[in-house]
């Protein structure tokens, strides 16, 4: 009999790629990982039913509507992309920490649960494990309001000064940080007065929260600038809505990804060229082809990929969820690159793996140096994070023989249905085992 660690080894869900002919055919684009979670936070703000639609079906939407529940709503997750939450007032301001310790976005629900309910507590967010994520801008900002911390290494709890609401502030970011961004523009639509909000992130993602607190009552001018300015609002002005998440950008990139790798011809529904012109030039300079369809894009690549250097950046610029991708795509085109990460200076942890499977890249700090080589070759390789896993996934399109990937529950965090969807345009790939 096998000991009991090699048995749950061999009931591990693990994806088995295989390099296969061109691609061909169409893959329509889920909701966005990094908007939904922040929508669904949102409605702690105001009372009555919520419908989101293009919900993707993804375990980060479940510990997140688990989080809720924790807190008082009720969060019923339908078929068809659809989720409803009823908010009915009755708040605990307190997020577990059985929860929180699987999703970094659980953080997301500081902004809403302080402004909502004067006071709240937070374990410390777990996710992705790509190196230190400080929350030192959300605290200043929200002290900056009125907010009073304590913080442990365990949690961090926060109140309202005195009582009552929050006020508004001039708020500057040192750097446009979207998580920060996204608490002190949560928690200003109900605070007392105007806040104003400089050096303000502007991803799609965080236009479509504004959107949502829009059509919730909210005022907020600036909206996909680097000023926004927030009039806050008494809580009865704010009521539930429906609304509709914005199409993933990393998600359609990946599919652009695994083109890039197989060869073919792919038109990825819904995707918004608006939302990645910077990430699409790139590309573009690699030698694929990018067409603008009335609803997507279509993406055609022949022959092999031109090395192409890359930096990331805060929005507009490229961003750093689609370094893992670019880093493989690069391990096989014809050139040397140098790619710079500007974001999260240890985020090249999945560059191991990519060795594994022959790749030629050396890291220096927050540069990684990129030999592309004609193929890589199959192998066993793990995936540490959501985007590091689908990196994955492209690798194994890009190599001869057989690669297979564990640590998948990474991958179900943040992509619906990844196998299915690749499957469907023609890639060599499949699921086996428990998860
Ligand atoms: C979000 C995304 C993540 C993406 C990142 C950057 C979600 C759930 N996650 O993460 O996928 O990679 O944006 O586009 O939407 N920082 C501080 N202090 C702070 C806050 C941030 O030093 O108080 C630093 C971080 O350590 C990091 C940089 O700022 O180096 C960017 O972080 P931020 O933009 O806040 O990313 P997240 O919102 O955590």
């Amino acid at each position: 009999m096998l000991p009991a660690d090699a048995d749950d080894e061999l009931r591990e869900c693990r994806i088995r790629v295989h390099r296969a002919g061109p691609l061909s055919g169409e893959v329509v684009v889920p909701g966005a990982k990094n908007s939904v979670l922040k929508l669904m936070a949102a409605t702690v703000l105001a009372d009555g039913v919520y419908e989101l639609t293009n919900v993707p079906n993804i375990a980060d939407v479940g510990i997140m509507a688990d989080l809720l529940r924790a807190i008082g709503l009720e969060v019923t997750l339908h078929p068809q992309n659809l989720v409803t939450i009823v908010n009915r007032g009755d708040l605990t301001p307190v997020a577990p920490y059985e929860l929180v310790a699987q999703m970094r976005a659980s953080i997301n629900l500081l902004g809403p649960l302080l402004t909502r309910c004067g006071e709240v507590r937070i374990s410390m967010p777990g996710g992705d494990d790509f190196g230190s994520r400080p929350i030192d801008m959300h605290v200043a900002g929200l002290e900056a309001m009125g907010a009073e911390f304590e913080l442990t290494a365990d949690y961090v709890a926060a109140r309202v000064a005195g009582g009552g609401r929050l006020h508004g502030a001039e708020i500057m970011f040192d750097f446009p940080s979207v998580g920060a961004t996204e608490n002190v523009l949560t928690a200003a639509v109900l605070a007392d007065g105007v806040t104003t909000i400089d050096n303000a992130a502007r991803e799609p993602e965080l236009i479509d929260l504004c959107e949502l607190m829009v059509s919730m009552g909210a005022t907020i001018d600036g909206i996909g600038t680097s000023r926004l300015q927030i009039t806050g609002v008494d809580r009865g002005a704010l009521h539930a809505t429906n609304h509709e998440t914005v199409p993933d950008r990393i998600q359609a990139a990946t599919y652009i990804a695994a083109c890039a790798v197989s060869g073919g011809e792919i038109d990825l529904l819904n995707a918004k060229v608006d939302h990645m012109q910077m990430v699409l030039s790139r590309f573009r300079d690699m030698g694929l082809g990018l067409g603008q369809l009335p609803n997507g894009i279509r993406v055609t690549s022949e022959g092999r990929l031109r090395a192409t250097d890359i930096a990331t950046l805060p929005y507009p610029g490229i961003a750093t969820d689609y370094k893992p991708l670019i880093i493989t795509m690069l391990s096989v085109a014809d050139g040397v690159a140098i790619v710079t990460e500007n974001i999260y200076p240890g985020r090249f942890k999945y560059v191991e793996e990519l060795q594994r499977l022959g790749a030629d890249i050396r890291t220096n700090g927050h540069h990684a140096v990129i030999r592309g080589v004609e193929r890589l070759t199959g192998a066993h390789v793990v995936s540490h994070d959501i985007r590091a896993g689908a990196a994955m996934v492209v690798a194994g399109l890009a190599a001869e023989g057989e690669t297979t990937i564990t640590g998948v529950h990474h991958i179900d965090r943040g992509y619906d249905d990844l196998v299915g969807r690749l499957q469907s345009v023609g890639a060599g790939i499949s699921r086996a085992g428990a998860g």
